[in-house]
């Protein structure tokens, strides 16, 4: 089929193939590895895509929303996994957005301490972040995301069909992670069709992955805009859905950038056109909420091990910046509120 591209994850036996475009489904039978019997497939209700594969599959719904993405989740997945026979020369097939890949994935590097897994992202978040890189994991009561496992999938297919059924606020958010990829290169990714987009989007995390599969340095470029976000998450009790709170994170990034000189107000401007223009994103922070608040919550994200701590642009590109003052982020805020 024409327009498909093919994306490597270059980590040497790990290594793996993304298949992106309008009905890369077909592509499935490609990425699950040869020695797979059968596939248990995890999706949810309602999600359009059904695996295209010749083997003998065994289908598992889980719950939808964060609410459902916990240990009890991979649980009862794993005890379905048991009772279909389930051994390391199957496969698990996560279908959906990055809760059912952080789900199926966990529960697939869990599994007889690790079966195969391949993603098929239904949602753009999904597609450009949450099947990319080998992250997966379920929330606790306190907090997110807290337990999980690096496991790399054997292949990703995201096929652009699916987002045809997406709401439009799950394809605002998945805009909202889209838009930071415009500024980790200089490549211009408006100029791109979307699978175009989206292909290069997994390119640009592969690379990342590539070079940082643990988080332990680079892998943090991909938070860009991620520190107001995390706090206004938090700061509206999530009425603020992620990406959202990203699209303002990363115009906020660019105005604490500005005050520091790091970029010209022309580079604020570009990160405008791209989120609010392009993307039609609201980059205003939402009435009611005070710096003081924000500032204190920011100094509590996972990055600021040397007070508050950002990933900014600059004139070496986006870095992580430690130590931040104050002064300079309550003027960005004050831009902004
Ligand atoms: N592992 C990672 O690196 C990583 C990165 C970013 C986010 N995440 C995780 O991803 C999750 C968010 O993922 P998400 O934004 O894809 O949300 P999601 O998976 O919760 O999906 C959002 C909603 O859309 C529905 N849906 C999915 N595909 C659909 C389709 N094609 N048509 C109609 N409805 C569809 C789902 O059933 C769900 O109700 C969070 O749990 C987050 O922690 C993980």
């Amino acid at each position: 089929m024409s327009g498909l591209r093919h994306v490597q994850v270059p980590l040497g036996d790990r290594s793996y193939e993304v298949v992106v475009g309008h009905g890369a489904a077909e592509f499935l039978g490609t990425v699950i590895p040869p020695s797979a019997k059968r596939a248990a497939l995890v999706t949810q209700p309602g999600i359009p895509l059904d695996a295209e594969t010749e083997l003998e599959l065994e289908r598992f719904e889980i719950g939808v929303g964060e609410r459902a993405k916990t240990l009890d989740t991979v649980g009862e997945l794993c005890r379905g996994f048991a009772r279909m026979g389930m051994t390391r020369h199957d496969v698990v097939v996560g279908v959906g957005g990055g809760m059912v890949t952080d789900v199926a994935g966990f529960a697939a590097a869990s599994y007889h301490r690790g079966v195969p897994v391949v993603h098929v992202a239904t949602t753009l978040l999904g597609m450009v972040d949450a099947a990319i890189g080998g992250k997966t994991g379920v929330n606790l009561p306190e907090g997110k995301n807290l337990v999980g496992a690096f496991w790399q999938p054997s292949g990703v297919i995201c096929d652009l069909d699916a987002l045809d059924t997406l709401p439009d606020r799950e394809m605002r958010c998945g805009l909202g992670e889209m838009a930071k990829y415009h500024f980790l290169t200089g490549d211009d990714l408006l100029a791109m069709d979307l699978t175009d987009r989206i292909a290069r989007c997994v390119e640009i995390k592969a690379d990342v992955v590539a070079s940082d599969e643990r988080e332990g340095g680079r892998r943090a470029l991909l938070n860009y805009g991620h520190t107001l976000a995390h706090a206004l998450e938090v700061a509206t009790e999530h009425r603020l859905a992620h990406g959202e709170a990203v699209a303002i994170g990363l115009i906020f990034a660019a105005h604490l950038a500005n005050v520091m000189g790091r970029i010209p107000v022309e580079r604020v401007d570009e990160h405008f056109a791209v989120v609010g223009e392009e993307y039609q994103l609201a980059t205003d922070i939402p009435t009611g909420l005070h710096a003081d608040d924000l500032i204190e919550l920011m100094r509590r994200d996972k990055k600021a091990l040397t007070g508050l701590t950002f990933v900014l642009d600059g004139p070496e590109g986006v870095e992580v910046v430690a130590g931040v003052d104050e002064a300079p982020v309550r003027d960005a805020l004050a831009r902004m509120l």
